[in-house]
């Protein structure tokens, strides 16, 4: 199993975030899980520009590192989202790269890739930001096959306590074989396909303004 996880902390690699990904790695690497780290800061991802420009052609016009990361992610098997909990949502750095999803979520374009959250906070409020990230797994097509969120306050001198460690690290696994069984947790299958079926409501209304994503629908979904 490929995977691609995107961690959205501007303190990268030595934050409490990449601490707790670290573990969800650990669990999922030895279940034969290849797995590549992309870091979002600084302008990685810049904001989306609202120019429906991905919606008429496919791909975003911005220069930046987006649409390699989106092919990267298209080619994986498995997608781990990974931020911080930023004033009760994730970071800037994982919103600007949801956001310029849209185009992929019209299409729903990562189609039963399988996905998990992962949060870090200083307080709480760390489910519900979780539960947004795997919302947002659903929009673009994939199946959330759990999360894990914690707060600093689990934190020793040397970063999470066991029993938060071992979370992580079962959350890993378990995305490994959720997808090797092609399993589909309760509820999201019916969330995936309403959700489905908004896009295509979508596209039935206004898909001739977008040419890319009508083709795309005609050609995959059966518009
Ligand atoms: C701008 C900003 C906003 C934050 N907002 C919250 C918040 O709303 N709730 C919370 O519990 N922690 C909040 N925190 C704390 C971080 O979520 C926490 O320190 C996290 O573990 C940082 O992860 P990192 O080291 O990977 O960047 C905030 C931190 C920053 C810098």
């Amino acid at each position: 199993m490929k995977i691609i996880s995107l961690l959205a902390s501007p303190h990268g690699l030595k934050g409490n975030t990449a601490g707790l990904l670290r573990d969800v790695h650990e669990g999922a690497e030895p279940e034969g899980a290849r797995i590549e780290t992309v870091v979002l800061k600084g302008g990685t991802v810049l904001p989306c520009l609202g120019c429906d420009a991905c919606h008429k052609k496919g791909f975003c016009v911005q220069k930046d590192e987006f649409e390699p990361i989106k092919k990267k992610i298209a080619e994986a098997d498995g997608l781990v989202l990974a931020s911080p909990n930023y004033i009760l949502n994730v970071s800037a750095q994982l919103k600007a790269f949801m956001d310029r999803c849209c185009g992929v979520v019209h299409c729903m374009q990562f189609w039963d890739k399988y996905g998990v959250s992962v949060v870090t906070s200083g307080g709480d409020g760390g489910e519900s930001v979780a539960g947004y990230m795997d919302y947002f797994l659903i929009t673009v097509g994939a199946v959330p096959a759990g999360s894990v969120w914690a707060s600093v306050s689990e934190m020793t001198g040397t970063g999470f306590k066991d029993d938060v460690r071992e979370k992580a690290r079962a959350l890993g696994k378990r995305l490994v074989e959720a997808w090797r069984a092609g399993e589909m947790p309760p509820g999201v299958e019916k969330r995936r396909n309403d959700f489905l079926e908004r896009m295509r409501a979508l596209m039935a209304w206004r898909g001739e303004e977008w040419p890319y994503e009508h083709r795309y629908w005609k050609e995959n979904r059966g518009l």
